[in-house]
This record gives C-alpha cells, structure tokens and sequence, in this order.
C-alpha cells in the first residue's frame, strides 16, 4: 500500500509549512478543547483574536467553570453561534467536577457542544486516539486522491461515505499531527477553486490531479 508514503510525505510538508497558530505552541487540553469550539463554524483568522483574548481571561478550565456567564458571553461576543460559548462553559464545569477527562471519542460527545468532528479533533491531538476529523475539507481532499465522482446528495452524505478511509488513512503514531495536517492542507493547498497542485506535497497519490480536473470534485448536488 502507499499509504506509509502518503503520510510521510504529508507529514514532511506540515512539517515545514504548517502555520503559527497559538492553540498549536505548547499544546494544552484546555486550548485545544477552547480552539476546536471557536473554530466549529468559524474560520482561523477570525477565532486568532477572540482565542488570545479568551486565554488570557480565563486561562484554564478551573478559571472558566468559575467565571460568570456574563464574562463568558462577553469573550464570546461577536464570534456567532452563541450555544458554543454556553456549552464550553457547561463543558468546563462538568469537567471540575469530574475526576478525570474522558479520553475516547465516544465519552466526549457526551459532553455539551461536542459532535463526531470536534470529538475526533480534540482526542486524536490530547489522547493520541486514532479518530480522523472528517469536515468539508478532508472529503475535498480525500474526493481528488481518489477520484471519487459519485453524486452526493450533501456534505453530511459525503462526510459519511469518505469517513473509512478517512479512519484508515490515520497513521499509527501521532493521529492529531496527521488531522491537522489535513486540515492544514485542506486550508492553504487543495482550495475548492484553484487548488495549488503545484506546491502540493501530495500531487503524486491525486487521481485528479493525473487526470487534470482537480476543481470538478468532489460532487455535490447543488442545493
Ligand atoms: N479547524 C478545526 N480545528 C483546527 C485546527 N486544530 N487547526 C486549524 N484549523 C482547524
């Protein structure tokens, strides 16, 4: 199988290539969990701020379990989708109360405000749990490496159908590396339009990119 090469040669490139981002520099539970609510709906640039600003408010989850809700609204304040802020916030107090963190993606989405993609996000990167994250971005990259031009009625139906080999693409060692390293290169390499295969560290195992026709997938039914 190529599957060790693609890993390698992804994981070479987030390497060198992966972006600063303050969640990813001494990497905690607690910003990790903080970052993977802010970005559920919303895009790197705009949580960069509101990220900053909220750790230093709240440095931890003993800080933001104790805060008043007002103060967390107000961190939260203009960010949108305001039952993320509530639910990270119930989220940290049933965790103070609890003797230990969950570890499996299973346990955490029985938590407030976690789904399969932030349950994946967070134990994959804290727990080394071998779970992939499986958003818009990774079926865009797993629909170009194999050429997968079947119809989809949605995202969520396309979501379903590349989340196998999205499991079995995890690597042994170090699946939150290799997570982020998808959403990295779903975020700066393989666009929706205009994707650059060019400086893509994974052009050689794209179908697409052989046959030339990288932004036709992958196929969504058009709402
Ligand atoms: N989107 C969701 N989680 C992310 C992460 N950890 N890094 C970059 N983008 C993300």
């Amino acid at each position: 199988s190529r599957r060790p090469a693609f890993q390698a040669a992804l994981h070479g490139w987030y390497r060198v290539h992966q972006r600063k981002l303050p969640w990813r520099d001494a990497p905690s539970l607690y910003k990790t969990v903080v970052s993977e609510f802010m970005l559920q709906q919303t895009q790197v640039v705009t949580v960069l701020p509101y990220f900053d600003r909220w750790l230093r408010a709240l440095p931890d989850f003993a800080a933001l379990a104790a805060a008043p809700e007002t103060q967390v609204m107000k961190l939260w304040e203009g960010l949108g989708y305001y039952s993320r802020a509530r639910n990270l916030h119930r989220l940290a107090q049933a965790w103070v109360a609890a003797p230990t963190p969950p570890r499996t993606p299973a346990a955490w989405r029985e938590l407030p405000g976690i789904g399969p993609y932030t349950a994946a996000a967070i134990t994959s990167i804290s727990f080394d749990e071998p779970a992939a994250v499986v958003d818009g971005n990774v079926v865009r990259i797993l629909a170009r490496l194999t050429g997968e031009n079947r119809l989809f009625r949605d995202g969520t139906e396309a979501v379903k159908f590349f989340t196998p080999l999205a499991d079995a693409l995890i690597p042994g060692s170090h699946p939150g590396t290799h997570n982020q390293a998808m959403m990295e290169l779903g975020a700066t390499v393989c666009f929706r339009q205009k994707p650059l295969c060019l400086v893509c560290p994974v052009a050689a195992f794209c179908t697409a990119f052989r046959d030339g026709e990288p932004e036709s997938l992958p196929r969504l039914k058009p709402k």
